[in-house]
Parts: C-alpha cells; sequence; structure tokens
C-alpha cells in the first residue's frame, strides 16, 4: 500500500523524507515523490518506479529545506507514472498533498472544480482533494483542509503543505492508517511507525475524523469541528532490527525461520497445560458473554480467510456453535443476519484491510460482539474492535504472510480451548489439545531443520505452469492457503481444492505435466485421501504428498514424500504449511521473482 513521511525541524527533511520511505518500500509501491518548503515555495521531486529513481532525479537539484512530506504511491486512480506520482501541487502550487486512500465522489468534484477555472495535471483523485483546499484557504491551513475535508466522501490518510502557511505539516486521517511521531525537537507524520523509528519510538495514533498540526514547537490535534482531541502517547516497542533481514535472504524466508518464536509468542502466557485451558486478557467478555454466544461469524480477506476457515472447524467441532465464515469484502455488502448473541472473529495480520475494517464495523452496527485476531498492535481494526487477540509476532514485511498464519491458527486454537472448555470439553482433551499446542516450536524447529529437501524439490517444479493442492478437513484450507503461497509469489497458477472435489472437474487436467500436492496427515480422513492419490496416479500426476507416517497403501504411489510430525487434527495446518512456504518461497527465488514484494501485490490493501 501506499506509503507516507513528514518532516518538521532543524535537520534538512529530504534525506529524512528518503530514509523513511525506504523504511515503507515493503508495503508495496510503483512511484514516489518528495515535497520540501524551500524559504521561497514548495519544491517536489517524483519519479515511477523504485525509489532509487527517485534518488536519481533528486541527486539532480536536491530540494533544500527542513520541512517536507513524501509519499510511495500504489496506483489505484491512474498508472503508475511520474504525472500520478505523489505529492500533488494544486493549480496555484501553493498547496502539495500525499494521500492514502480512495476518493470516490472524486469525479464529480473534479468537474466542478474544473468549471471553476481549475486545471488537472494527473489521473488521480488526488489532486482534486489539493485543489478543494487551495479553493478553502482563507490563511489557515488546517482550516482550509477541513474545509476541503468535508466535502469528500471516502478514505484518506493525508498530509498536506502550504507555501501560504509554511511553518506546519497538517495530516488528517479518514480509514486510513497515520501517525504523529514525537522526536527532540522534531516531529514526523508517518503511515507506518517503521518509517520513523530509527528518530523515534514515540508515537500518536491519528483516529479517523482527526486533524494534527505538526509544527517545529509542537503539534496539535483536532476534530473536523476543530474541537481539541486529547489523545495518548505510545511507546513502539518493536526494534528496527526486527523490522530488518536479519541475515536471511528475503524478509519471507526470515519470517518462516521465525516461527518456532513467532508460535511460542502467541501462546506465551496464555496456555495453561494442567488444566488444558487458555487465558486469554483482552476478550473483553464475561464468562456469562462467552457462554450466551449462539453463533459464529468470522471474517477476513486472502490468507486470514484461509485462517478462518480452519478456526470454524474448531468452534464447530469443539465448542458446538454453528459458525461460517465470510469473505470480508461480501460481508460488508450482504445484508447479514446479526444476532444480540452474534460473536464476529475478525482477522486480519495488518489490522488496516479496508473490507476487513468495514466488516467489522457492519457487524458492530447490527450489534455483533467484535473479536479482533490481530497482529499490529495499535492498527485500526485493533483499536476498533469490542477485544481482541494479538499474535504477537513481530511485523511481517514480506508481502506474502508466512508467520501470521500459523500465530492466527495458534491464536483461533487458544481461543477454541478457552471457549470449549467453558461449555463441554473434557479436562483430558482439553488437555491433549493444550500439548498439542505446545509442542508446536519444536516440530515447527524440526521441519525447517529440513529445509534443503523442499530445496531440492523446488529444483524440480520450478518450471511447472500450473499446480493443485488438495487436502480434505482442516487440511482443505490449509490447500488453498499453500496454491496462494505459491501463486503470488512465483506467479504459477496454483488452486486449491478438498481433494475428493477433484472428481467433479480438476481431475481433467491431471496429466504428467500437474504436480499435485497432497496433504495427507495419518487422520480421520486419510484413507479417502489415499483413494485420491490413486485416482491422480492412475492419470499420471506428478504427486508431492504431505504425509505424518510411512504407509505401505502409498508405496509406489508418490513421486515425493515430505514427512511432518503427528499432531491433534486441528493442528495440522500449522506443521503442513511450513514446508508449503519453502517449497514456494524456493520455487519462486529460483523463478528470480520478487518475494517480498511480488508484482500487483501490496502488503496492505487499505483500498476498496
Ligand atoms: C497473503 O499472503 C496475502 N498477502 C494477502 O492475502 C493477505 O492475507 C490479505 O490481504 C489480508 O491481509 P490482512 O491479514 O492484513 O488483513
Amino acid at each position: 500500500m501506499c506509503g507516507i513521511v513528514g518532516y518538521v525541524g532543524p535537520q534538512r527533511a529530504t534525506p529524512l523524507l528518503v530514509d523513511g520511505l525506504k523504511r515503507l518500500e515493503y508495503r508495496g509501491y510503483d512511484s514516489a515523490g518528495v515535497a520540501v518548503m524551500n524559504g521561497k515555495g514548495v519544491e517536489t521531486r517524483r519519479a515511477a518506479g523504485k525509489i532509487a529513481r527517485l534518488e536519481q532525479v533528486i541527486a539532480e537539484e536536491p530540494p533544500l529545506g527542513t520541512l517536507g512530506i513524501a509519499h510511495t504511491r500504489w496506483a489505484t486512480h491512474g498508472p503508475p507514472t511520474e504525472r500520478n506520482a505523489h505529492p500533488h501541487l494544486s493549480h496555484d502550487g501553493t498547496i502539495a498533498l500525499v494521500h492514502n486512500g480512495i476518493i470516490e465522489n472524486y469525479s464529480a468534484l473534479k468537474q466542478s472544480l474544473q468549471a471553476r477555472g481549475y486545471v488537472f495535471h494527473s489521473d488521480t483523485d488526488t489532486e482534486v482533494l489539493a485543489n478543494l483546499i487551495q479553493e478553502a484557504f482563507a490563511g489557515n491551513l488546517e482550516a482550509a483542509v477541513i474545509e476541503a475535508l468535508r466535502q469528500v466522501e471516502g478514505t484518506y490518510g493525508i498530509a498536506v503543505i502550504s507555501s501560504l502557511d509554511t511553518e506546519k505539516i497538517v495530516a488528517a486521517r479518514k480509514g486510513s492508517p497515520l501517525l504523529i511521531g514525537l522526536g527532540d525537537g522534531e516531529y514526523f507524520v508517518a503511515s507506518d511507525a517503521s518509517a520513523i523509528l530509527r528518530h523515534t519510538r514515540q508515537v500518536i495514533y491519528l483516529d479517523d475524523g482527526e486533524v494534527a498540526v505538526v509544527a517545529r514547537d509542537g503539534y496539535r490535534i483536532v476534530d473536523l469541528d476543530a474541537h481539541a482531541q486529547d489523545k495518548p502517547v505510545t511507546r513502539i516497542e518493536w526494534d528496527l532490527e526486527h523490522i530488518e533481514k536479519g541475515g536471511y535472504a528475503h524478509f519471507m524466508l526470515k519470517e518462516i525461520f521465525e516461527q518456532p518464536t513467532t508460535v511460542s509468542n502467541t501462546m506465551r502466557g496464555r496456555l495453561i497445560l494442567e488444566e488444558g485451558f487458555s487465558k486469554l486478557g483482552g476478550l473483553n467478555m464475561t464468562r456469562e458473554q462467552l457462554l450466551s454466544v449462539d453463533n459464529v461469524i468470522i471474517t477476513a480477506c486472502g490468507t486470514s480467510w484461509h485462517s478462518a476457515l480452519i478456526g470454524e472447524m474448531m468452534i464447530e467441532e469443539l465448542c458446538r456453535i454453528p459458525t461460517e465464515v465470510e469473505y470480508a469484502s461480501e460481508f460488508r455488502y450482504r445484508n447479514p443476519i446479526i444476532g444480540p448473541n452474534t460473536l464476529c472473529i475478525v482477522i486480519s495480520q495488518s489490522g488496516e484491510t479496508a473490507d476487513t475494517l468495514a466488516a467489522m464495523r457492519e457487524a458492530k452496527r447490527r450489534g455483533a460482539h467484535t473479536l479482533g485476531l490481530v497482529n499490529v498492535v495499535g492498527s485500526t481494526i485493533a483499536r476498533e474492535d469490542h477485544g481482541g487477540i494479538y499474535l504477537h509476532a513481530g511485523p511481517e514485511i514480506g508481502v506474502a504472510s508466512t508467520k501470521a498464519f500459523t500465530s492466527q491458527v495458534v491464536a483461533l486454537a487458544l481461543f477454541t480451548l478457552k471457549l470449549a472448555r467453558l461449555r463441554d470439553l473434557s479436562v483430558e482433551r482439553g488437555r491433549q489439545i493444550a500439548q498439542a499446542l505446545a509442542d508446536l516450536p519444536k516440530q515447527i524447529q524440526s521441519i525447517l531443520d529440513r529445509a534443503p529437501e523442499i530445496e531440492a524439490l523446488a529444483e524440480e517444479f520450478k518450471r511447472a505452469s500450473n499446480f493443485l493442492y488438495l487436502g480434505r478437513g482442516y487440511n482443505f484450507p490449509a490447500a488453498l492457503e499453500g496454491a496462494l503461497k505459491l501463486k503470488e509469489i512465483s506467479y504459477i497458477h496454483a488452486e486449491g481444492y478438498p481433494a475428493a472435489e477433484m472428481k467433479h472437474g480438476p481431475i481433467a487436467l491431471i496429466d504428467e505435466m500437474m504436480p499435485v500436492v497432497f496433504i495427507a496427515p495419518h487422520d480421520a480422513v486419510f484413507e479417502k485421501v489415499v483413494s485420491n492419490i490413486q485416482e491422480v496416479k492412475a492419470r499420471k500426476g506428478r504427486i508431492i504428498a504431505i504425509t505424518t507416517r510411512e504407509e505401505p497403501s502409498l508405496k509406489g504411489q508418490i513421486d515425493y514424500e515430505f514427512r511432518i510430525p503427528e499432531t491433534v487434527d486441528l493442528l495440522t495446518p500449522v506443521l503442513a504449511s511450513i514446508p508449503l512456504q519453502l517449497l514456494a518461497y524456493y520455487i519462486a527465488v529460483k523463478r528470480a521473482c520478487n518475494v517480498d514484494q511480488p508484482r500487483n501485490l501490496a502488503k496492505s490493501v487499505t483500498v476498496e
């Protein structure tokens, strides 16, 4: 997604702004730019492509000044070109603005501005806002920004400067994350703390409808009625080295190998082995409220939707509560049935996915109790839900989600364990699940230790054009996740399917060129999966099987077998996903793909 950085203080702004943009590269972007107050007016430099290109443009004639704003753009309106890159200037060049989000009524606003003589130079919705601010300006920048925002429908995170009100940055948010950084005699604006972490750990998260005025001597935060807002200062605990690669070739590989630790961190202080129970402090639900839940909706997008499918099976199997999973983008526009005892679980690594946030707000509006399973502390979903479970997986920089997925499944297991043990789950079964959770980190490590085997497998299949991933029960979502990992970073077409469903169509695809990955642990449906493997083998499919036991019936049926440790059915997806993450990673590397920033993708989709 787009990134925003702003600076005002004693130092030259340009180097700080560019460094901040580099810390945001992981979010995915396709153009970048800076605007600096140079004592005479606003000076901008912009470039399509990566920040290195922007640095070349800046080097030709660096803008001088100690106040400025900067942006990395992920194209939504208009192609990724220099003319569409932010910052955008108003018609008379006195206003410079960077914007994350989408202005939904921009075309009507643009037409009316054009009718009043405003000339536009880009295809973006953002330029409309710069001109609305110019039109509203009467000597005070924040007043003009507030006036302009009143006309806007949609979402925004913006930073604005003006050559007519030169000593301030005005920032505002609605639906797109933005924070203020409090330095030592200097202040920052950013869409993500990693952009300014090397300067300060003290931040203030803006909420929707708030406007910040940041100057050399301090900051003010008001609402759209210009009423002062008293906001808490948050200390960021993550260290920058957490965000660096730590010696691995890519963030994604680092995050795959972090999973023994991150899964441990998700469980830290929450697992009560001897009682087969879990302790979750942030639910904000009484025992009575938990017991009164009579239906559950889990809503999410992408990988988080896959973990939601696993959560659905856990809750129905162990808590005996009707549960359904909804794509957030669909849920938010349906007319869902939400009762007074509906629990809505919202899963989001970033806590900023626009569709998931909107779905949660819709569920809240209709009276559901909302629980966020979120990784980023202080993110919008985490601040707006009724309660939640932080994943504690640390920053996930690679666009392809890996450690967040396994932590989401573990968090769902912790929640299920708590709820089930309040209802009918026996202490023995609870202890069995708790112990299986406690064993996961070591089991994950034992798989990671065999990564070279997966790398060799990747060498075999790096030229494949299509993949099929098949699994049953808890491992059908694991098959979906394995397919998503491969397609999003290697660009190989891959589909996940329930293993039995293959007979109803996809089996037509099977030939000697089609690799088929079976997730085939020795669980309750293992024999059924064996039949599916035989059906594929009969059609010369090339079979990769993730298994947990030596099986005579599979002899001669499998081309490549990768054994994982045994665990309880509901946790198999955690272990099965590790070799599939590695398979996708190594194939993508061997295909010279940009593993951490795959084409067209963004780490957090904060637009619809
Ligand atoms: C997963 O590898 C993708 N990057 C994507 O599907 C992601 O899971 C989805 O956009 C949801 O993101 P969230 O968990 O931050 O809401």
